[in-house]
């Protein structure tokens, strides 16, 4: 398999989740088994990205631009927090099944979440990233981050 920088993965990692939202929008309210097993996997492709970002990519950021980069910085401190939003959503979304009528709303909240969100990562973070770091740099973020990602897919799901 060819090694995917970190950009490439995570950018692979959204365009998934954006699939998924968009068939959830093209559910009908009544196929509930249908959007249970949509919101099941937005939930835990979420999960385990958000993980990978928050334990690994986040971390080499800030860690680089510890001094000056003010814009950069500030660029993952509100990573972190629309991540924090998130996973309020998704927790919520755990909390109830697809018999409830709120199901396919709160999807579609974390969507909106989301899509905001990726918009952020793709069009302001990913390219300071690429100033940041050498593509030798981010093929090993990327290496690191598919190896958590395969440990915590393995993992039992919580909730
Ligand atoms: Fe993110």
């Amino acid at each position: 398999m060819k090694q995917q920088d970190a950009i490439a993965l995570l950018k692979a990692d959204h365009k998934k989740v954006k699939e998924l939202f968009g068939q959830v929008e093209d559910t009908s309210e009544r196929a509930k088994a249908q959007l249970q097993r949509l919101g099941d996997e937005i939930c835990r492709e979420l999960t385990v990205h958000t993980q990978i970002e928050e334990q690994i990519f986040y971390p080499a950021i800030k860690e680089r631009v510890e001094r000056g980069h003010k814009e950069e910085k500030d660029q993952v401190l509100e990573a972190y927090e629309e991540h924090a939003a998130a996973k309020k959503v998704i927790e919520d979304i755990q909390a109830v099944d697809a018999s409830d009528e709120s199901y396919k709303p709160k999807i579609t909240t974390l969507s909106e979440l989301i899509d905001h969100h990726v918009k952020e990562e793709e069009k302001e973070m990913f390219p300071s990233v690429k100033e940041l770091f050498d593509e030798e740099e981010l093929v090993e973020l990327g290496q690191r981050m598919a190896e958590l990602k395969t440990q915590l897919q393995e993992q039992p799901a919580q909730a």
